[in-house]
C-alpha cells in the first residue's frame, strides 16, 4: 500500500473527537479514517498530566500499529498535555492537534466577553496560558473549566434535563454580561450544543476548533504529497478501549447527528 492510500488516525480520551471526525468526512470524502477513543480512561481532563501524556502516546503507537500515514489529536486536553513531546519523538508522520479556537471568537467579539468552555487541565496548561496571553488584551476572556461534562456524554447524555442543570448552573453567573460568543475548547462539547443555545440563546456565536484543525490537517496532507486519490468514498473504522459494546454504537450515532 503506498502511503497516499493509508488512513488518516483519529484520537481523542473518548466519544468527543467524533466532533472533528464529522467535519473531516465533509472535507476530506475520500480518505479512509481510523479512530481511537479511549473512553475506558476517559475523563481525561482531571487526571494528572503525566498520565495524559502516558494515554496519549499509547493511543498513538495503537493508530501508527493501523498505518495511519498522520495522526489528529482530536482531543484538547490531550493536545495541551502531549503535543510537543509526540512531535519529537515521532518525526516522520505529521500530528495535528486541536486547540480552543480563540483567535476567531476574538475576531468577531469586539469590546465584548468572551466565554471558554474546556476541561480543567486544558485551562491550567501552559498551551492555554500562552494562546490567553496573545488574546486576552482586547476581549474579557473568561475561562470555564467543566468537570462533570464529558462524563455525562461519554454515557450519551446529550439533551435533557441533566444536561440542562449542568449548563445552567455553570453558567449562571455570567447571564447578566454582554457575552459575544461561547468557545467550545472540549471535543466532546459540540454535542451539546443544542441545549446550550436554548440557554445564551441565538444571539451568542458558539465556537469550536474542529475547522480550524481539519483545515489544517488537509494543508498538512497536500504539503506532504499524502492526499488519497481515490474516487470512491472513504471508509471509517472505530476502535474504543471501552469494554462496554455501546460506547462503539454511541461513536457512530454521533457520527451520524
Ligand atoms: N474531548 C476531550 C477534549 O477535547 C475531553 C477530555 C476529557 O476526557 O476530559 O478536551
Amino acid at each position: 500500500m503506498n502511503n497516499k492510500e493509508k488512513p488518516i488516525g483519529f484520537f481523542d480520551s473518548g466519544v468527543g473527537g467524533i466532533s472533528v471526525l464529522k467535519e473531516s468526512l465533509r472535507v476530506l470524502p475520500n480518505e479512509d479514517f481510523v479512530y481511537f477513543g479511549d473512553s475506558l480512561n476517559a475523563p481525561y481532563g482531571t487526571k494528572d498530566v503525566n498520565e495524559v501524556k502516558k494515554l496519549t502516546f499509547n493511543a498513538v503507537d495503537f493508530l501508527l500499529d493501523k498505518g495511519a500515514k498522520v495522526v489528529v489529536i482530536a482531543c484538547n486536553t490531550a493536545t495541551s498535555a502531549a503535543i510537543d513531546a509526540l512531535r519529537e519523538k515521532y518525526t516522520d508522520i505529521p500530528i495535528i492537534g486541536i486547540e480552543p479556537a480563540l483567535k476567531p471568537a476574538v475576531e468577531i467579539s469586539r469590546g465584548k466577553s468572551i466565554i471558554i468552555m474546556a476541561t480543567p487541565m486544558t485551562l491550567a496548561e501552559k498551551k492555554f496560558s500562552n494562546l490567553m496571553d496573545q488574546y486576552n488584551k482586547d476581549v474579557n476572556i473568561i475561562s470555564l473549566p467543566c468537570a462533570g461534562l464529558v462524563e455525562l456524554i461519554e454515557n450519551g447524555i446529550i439533551e435533557g434535563d441533566q444536561i440542562q442543570r449542568y449548563l445552567k448552573d455553570k453558567l449562571k453567573e455570567f447571564m447578566q454580561i454582554d457575552v459575544a460568543s461561547i468557545v467550545l475548547g472540549c471535543t466532546h462539547y459540540p454535542f451539546i450544543k443544542n441545549e446550550l443555545i436554548k440557554i445564551v440563546g441565538e444571539k451568542t456565536i458558539i465556537i469550536d476548533g474542529s475547522i480550524g484543525t481539519v483545515n489544517e490537517l488537509k494543508r498538512r496532507l497536500t504539503r506532504n504529497n499524502l492526499l488519497n486519490e481515490k474516487k470512491t468514498k472513504g471508509i471509517v473504522t472505530i476502535h474504543s478501549s471501552s469494554i462496554n459494546n455501546s460506547t462503539i454504537d454511541l461513536s457512530y450515532k454521533l457520527l451520524k447527528l
